[in-house]
């Protein structure tokens, strides 16, 4: 089974991911995790270059890189672990494209689909739970937790979240209408709520899905 955690930076997608191995796991489920951009030896390789270099990326540079390590990721490690009978879940898969590269960059969506059907050999997950948050909150979040000034363009920012309030606007639309044309596989989380509530959300839904 393949479950995927989607939602802009900051939503909490890491702290729900950390909750749901060890319920799964308690279960006697044998778990992979996973995020992207990463994964593998090269995937990391590009997920530096992606997020942590000063350099000015093109959105099809930005688009390319992204799917590379995406293919890695699905040929070296998804798919055999699936194969294998594991429950993979990941922290981000296609989705992200489409909302980042897509409604957050403004690259055409057709091109974005053929480009995500060669990276991920058509591999769709079972579920994605997409944890939505105002961009705002979730910067405040973030910068509370570092204790430093919010500001768009801070050194403490990677090369994606220095892409300032507008992009983010756009990339909350897009995953709010990705969700909306894959309802049956999309769920939606009010990432506001309290995480321990927000784990016994995702934990019924999966039970009511994947045990009936
Ligand atoms: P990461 O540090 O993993 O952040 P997060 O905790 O928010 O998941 O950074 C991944 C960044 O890359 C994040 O800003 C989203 C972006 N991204 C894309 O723009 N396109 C993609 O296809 C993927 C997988 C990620």
């Amino acid at each position: 089974m393949l479950i995927t955690f989607e939602g802009i930076d900051g939503a909490g997608k890491s702290t729900q991911i950390k909750k749901l191995v060890t319920t799964l796991s308690d279960q006697g489920r044998d778990v992979l995790t996973l995020r992207e951009p990463g994964g593998t030896e090269v995937a990391e390789k590009i997920r530096m270059i992606l997020l942590e270099s000063r350099h000015a990326i093109s959105p099809i540079g930005e688009l390319l890189l992204f799917s590379a390590s995406r293919a890695e990721l699905v040929q070296e490690v998804v798919m055999p672990a699936l194969a294998d009978g594991k429950t993979v879940i990941l922290d981000r898969f296609f989705d992200s494209t489409t909302a980042y590269q897509g409604y957050g960059r403004g690259l055409d969506l057709e091109m974005l689909r053929s480009i995500i059907e060669i990276s991920t050999c058509g591999i769709v997950p079972d579920i994605t739970f997409y944890l939505d948050i105002p961009p705002e909150e979730a910067l405040k979040r973030k910068f509370s937790a570092k204790s430093i000034p919010l500001e768009f363009d801070s050194d403490e920012l990677d090369r994606m979240e220095r892409s300032g309030a507008e992009f983010y606007h756009n990339v909350r639309q897009g995953y709010l209408e990705i969700m909306r044309l894959n309802s049956k596989r999309f769920v939606s989380i009010n990432a506001l709520e309290h995480p321990a509530l927000i784990h016994r959300q995702i934990t019924a839904l999966l039970k009511q899905r994947f045990e009936s």
